[in-house]
């Protein structure tokens, strides 16, 4: 649905919509790093690729959060994120927890080898998740309107 950008309201939703861009553009990013590292560090018994997985997952986690407190304000303020992007950005908070807590669970448990089964599926979801709203908060003209 078409969406005009409202310069009269509070806030200065130009600045919200290159923060928004840009974290939704670095958390995929991050994901293709992530994949390496998750992986590179168990197969190679790399410690410290495997810990500086485990730091992006924690900075992941805030990108995750703050992407969609911004997500929230250029929705109230009817700039480029409509209710489905508004959604999407809930659904991308949810997936990263629940990516953490298969994380920890598997290097902490017993059953190691089906948490992970599970980790790695989420991370191509979370991959096509984050994908897919860095595309749309870039394919929206600064003036226009946005999914
Ligand atoms: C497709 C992408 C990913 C793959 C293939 C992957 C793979 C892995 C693997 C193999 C481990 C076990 C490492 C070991 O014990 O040696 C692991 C642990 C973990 N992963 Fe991922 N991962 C991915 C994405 C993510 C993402 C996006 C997050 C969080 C946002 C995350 C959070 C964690 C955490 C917290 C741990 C536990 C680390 C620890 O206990 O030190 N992973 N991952």
């Amino acid at each position: 649905m078409a969406q005009q950008i409202d310069t009269n309201r509070s806030g200065d939703p130009g600045s919200f919509l290159t923060g928004y861009r840009w974290i939704a553009t670095v958390f995929a990013l991050l994901m293709i790093i992530q994949a390496f590292l998750g992986m590179s560090g168990f197969v190679n018994a790399k410690e410290g690729q495997v810990t500086m997985h485990e730091m992006l997952a924690n900075l992941m986690f805030l990108l995750a959060i703050g992407q969609a407190v911004l997500a929230w304000l250029l929705y109230t303020r009817k700039v480029t994120v409509a209710m489905p992007g508004l959604v999407l950005n809930g659904v991308l908070v949810l997936l990263t927890i629940a990516q953490i807590g298969l994380g920890y669970a598997a290097t902490s448990g017993e059953n190691f080898g089906d948490l992970i089964s599970l980790h790695v599926p989420n991370g191509v979801l979370l991959t096509v998740v984050s994908t897919s709203l860095a595309v749309m908060a870039w394919q929206v003209g600064g003036r226009r309107s946005a999914a």
